[in-house]
């Protein structure tokens, strides 16, 4: 393979707010200057697993304008391949992202040219997924193309899912995952009624019923679950001051992606991804805050 990793997913520019609470409807709150960082879920895994050395390609599309340019320019210093990255059909996303003094974010995205990458894009982009060990994607763009990627994996790559933002999967796209990567919100929106009353164990365990072949269950503070046919194992949380936890999901889901690649078991690679996103929740800014490997065994 000359990829570790592909990366097929949304590009955004992240304008974020540092705010003392969040206003209520019909209020208007005073926040911190205004700070501009590249972000989306899809470029944050690249630029995440890159920095650990991962041979690293995106898929993706943004705009023909100064953010889709901040975009490449990020990718590109990180050392992601960026032949996949297509340019045009709209305006490059755009994350309105507020950050509280406890370092937790709100996020509204306007999807933009992520809502043009299109299933055609998947299969004119063939030559990348037959180079790809490991193809990691999520929900900000459209559904079709997610379908797309389930359909283009080479024989023997892995296929990992972090489905957000959250909506219903089909069984196609659900039978593919290794593994589908779930908070606590996200395991809620899937699993609906069957998730009312039931500890995350349970969540794991239903949603590695609905098809999966294993299932990550990341519980922020408290650690993390993985699943699969072997059982359930808790991964502990690492210990660290919360500044902005803005993206560190995508390099938790891009390091375990990674590492499961290199032939790390499950549980090995969720520990060690949850220290790559320690540390990135200890620095502002979701790509700006994401460690290298050195930085990663240091912490
Ligand atoms: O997961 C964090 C990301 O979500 C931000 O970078 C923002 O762009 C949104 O996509
Ligand atoms: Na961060």
């Amino acid at each position: 393979y000359d990829y570790d990793l592909l990366v097929v997913g949304s590009a955004n520019a992240d304008l974020v707010i540092g705010v003392e609470r969040r206003p209520a409807a019909g209020e208007t709150v005073l926040g911190s200057d205004l700070a501009v960082h590249p972000g989306g879920k899809g470029a944050n895994q690249a630029v995440a697993a890159a920095r650990l050395g991962a041979r690293t390609a995106l898929l993706a599309r943004v705009g023909d304008d100064a953010h889709g340019r901040l975009l490449l320019d990020s990718q590109r210093a990180a050392g992601v391949d960026t032949v996949g990255v297509l340019v045009g059909g709209a305006p490059t996303g755009v994350a309105l992202i507020t950050v509280d003094p406890s370092g937790d974010n709100s996020i509204v995205v306007s999807p933009g040219a992520n809502g043009r990458l299109a299933a055609q894009d998947v299969r004119a982009a063939a030559s990348l997924f037959q180079a790809s060990k490991v193809v990691s994607v999520q929900l900000e763009i459209p559904l079709e193309t997610v379908v797309e990627v389930v359909r283009s994996l080479a024989d023997g790559s892995r296929f990992v899912l972090n489905p957000s933002p959250p909506r219903p999967l089909p069984a196609e796209v659900l039978a593919a995952c290794d593994p589908l990567i779930v908070n606590e919100h996200e395991a809620k929106v899937i699993l609906g009624d069957s998730a009312v009353g039931e500890t995350p164990e349970d969540w794991a365990r239903i949603l590695l019923a609905k098809g999966p072949r294993s299932v990550v269950v990341t519980l922020g503070a408290e650690g993390a679950l993985v699943a699969s046919a072997q059982g359930v194992t808790r991964i502990a949380s690492v210990r660290v001051d919360a500044v902005d936890t803005t993206g560190a999901g995508d390099a938790f889901t891009a390091a375990l992606a990674w590492k499961l690649g290199t032939g790390s078991a499950l549980a090995e690679a969720a520990a060690y991804a949850a220290r790559v996103g320690a540390v990135a929740v200890t620095r502002q800014g979701a790509q700006v805050s994401f460690p290298t490997a050195a930085e990663v065994e240091a912490l």
